[in-house]
């Protein structure tokens, strides 16, 4: 695969860099997650929706939409997927159990024209002989029972209050070289650093710490002021502590470029 970048700002991809960068590099498609994109946290706007399926109709550029992220939207509801206001079958959808039930079910779904979901399901058959029965269905049983509208209400609530929680945090220890945007919606904060230092000794010296960091540069070899801050997993104690030791390793001269 050749992959191609599009830059993104506040409300989602650039769309207006699409159409000069599909005439240069002739694209096969375009990969986008519109919610809670990781590792940012960028929601795409209503109108960048329907701006970005405008343009993708014109250049004739399908598109991969993944949306593991979007049930889990914290304080309103976010916008329709692509796949909603597609009316030329241009879009294929994803969506996954993983993020909401448990990545170990290997469950997710793909919504497309059937000639293409066929030919998927032929190569998912060659890959792994398709996924287990009993995983597909439990999730067809959470789905048509109710229980998964129950269980992702819980996970909302304690989402959210977990990512208030590291919010809190960011602004005791972080405020003074560090800035971010609050994510309207799935796991992770995107944690802009604005001091000059060396990622690659923050992560080992972190790691000797035990805590396990995750640089920018693992999604842009040139990114050397992020970090990708995940609330979903560890408990309001370890993020406290490991932020908090975290901050002062960001702040020692230990981790300087030079
Ligand atoms: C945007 C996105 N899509 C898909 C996945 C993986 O989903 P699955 O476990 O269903 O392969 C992830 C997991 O990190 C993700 O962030």
């Amino acid at each position: 695969m050749n992959l191609l970048e599009i830059p993104m700002n506040d409300d989602g991809l650039i769309t207006e860099s699409i159409s000069r960068l599909n005439k240069l590099y002739n694209g096969s498609l375009l990969y986008s997650i519109p919610s809670f994109h990781n590792p940012t946290g960028i929601l795409m706007s209503k109108t960048k929706r329907e701006e970005l399926i405008r343009i993708c109709k014109k250049e004739r550029l399908p598109i991969i939409e993944d949306d593991a992220y979007g049930d889990l939207w914290l304080d309103k509801k976010k916008p329709n997927p692509l796949k909603a206001i597609d009316d030329q079958g241009l879009v294929l959808y994803l969506g996954s159990m993983s993020k909401t039930l448990g990545p170990g079910l290997r469950i997710g779904w793909i919504v497309g024209p059937e000639p293409v979901i066929h030919r998927l399901a032929d190569i998912k058959m060659q890959m792994d002989y398709g996924a287990s029965s009993i995983s597909q269905f439990v999730v067809a049983e959470w789905l048509s029972s109710g229980l998964y509208e129950e269980h992702i209400q819980k996970v909302r609530n304690e989402l959210k209050s977990r990512r208030d929680f590291t919010v809190q945090i960011l602004n005791k220890y972080y405020k003074e070289f560090a800035d971010w945007k609050i994510p309207q919606g799935g796991f992770y904060i995107w944690l802009h650093i604005k001091k000059q230092i060396s990622m690659h000794k923050l992560f080992k010296h972190s790691l000797k710490e035990n805590i396990l960091i995750n640089p920018g540069y693992i999604y842009d070899r040139n990114d050397q002021h992020h970090l990708r801050l995940s609330y979903s997993y560890a408990s309001l104690e370890q993020l406290e502590k490991g932020l908090m030791r975290l901050s002062q390793l960001i702040a020692s001269a230990t981790i300087k470029v030079k």
